[in-house]
């Protein structure tokens, strides 16, 4: 499926410094998650590079659009099986907080994103600075996936939390559809969100309306987020111990 025209090649100097610090977390055996969106999708081309020269790397990816371009690239692709277990996910994000709480799933992918995380032992997400933000939402939106059914009770719902949501279209007008068939709305908010406590109650009342898939908040997630620089250079940003995301 599409991701809403973001799965180009990265020519951003700095998303590139990312990507090329999270290849290089890849060991020889790993089994690895890829996440979706630009950086991801670099990465992805970074990691066929090294596969094509010997690495050792098993993957799943959490897109069809990643699932497509890993295949095309040669790399070996495995099944989400019930004894699987990831040594890495490497993914994106939208926003970055102080804390490390992040807003994801601009790209589209949010739901089988978190679904294939939560089998890995360590979560890398690569982003350039423009990502970094002092509370979530400063960059505009929080993407809530939906049954199609729930779009008009759902966004009542949305509206009475004081968001505002509107519905994601492809470039040629026609509604997103992500890969599980769901609709995504992306919320727009009246103002950032306080702090980590309003992100965490946000949350909660997002999950508990009925149609909701999951949300774009990924809270108590991430272990390691790389920053690259234009200059090249990554600060590397540990979260010191994750929560039971
Ligand atoms: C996909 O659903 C997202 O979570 C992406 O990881 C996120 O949108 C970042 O994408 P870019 O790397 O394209 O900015």
């Amino acid at each position: 499926m599409a991701e809403n025209g973001r799965t180009g090649n990265v020519d951003d100097p700095a998303v590139r410094a990312a990507v090329h610090s999270a290849v290089e977390m890849v060991r020889n055996g790993d089994k690895v998650g890829i996440g979706s969106g630009r950086a991801s999708t670099a990465f992805i081309n970074a990691l066929g590079q090294l596969v094509q020269q010997g690495l050792a790397a098993q993957c799943v990816a959490a897109s069809e659009g990643s699932d497509n371009l890993a295949r095309s690239l040669g790399i070996p692709l495995i099944e989400l099986g019930e004894d699987v277990e990831l040594d890495i996910i490497v993914d994106g994000a939208d926003e970055v907080a102080p804390n490390l709480d992040l807003i994801k799933g601009w790209g589209g992918a949010l739901v089988r994103e978190r679904i294939v995380a939560s089998v890995a032992k360590r979560r890398v997400v690569m982003v350039s600075p423009e990502k970094l933000v002092k509370t979530l939402g400063e960059r505009g939106r929080i993407p809530v996936e939906i049954i199609p059914l729930a779009r008009g009770c759902v966004s009542r719902q949305l509206k009475r939390l004081s968001l505002v949501p509107t519905l994601r279209l492809n470039k040629d007008g026609t509604p997103f559809v992500s890969d599980n068939h769901n609709l995504t709305l992306d919320c727009a908010l009246t103002a950032p969100l306080r702090d980590p406590a309003a992100a965490r109650e946000l949350e909660a009342r997002l999950l508990k309306i009925p149609g909701v898939v999951e949300t774009g908040l990924f809270l108590d997630w991430v272990d390691t987020v790389l920053v690259g620089r234009p200059d090249g250079t990554v600060d590397v940003l540990e979260r010191r111990q994750r929560g039971n995301a």
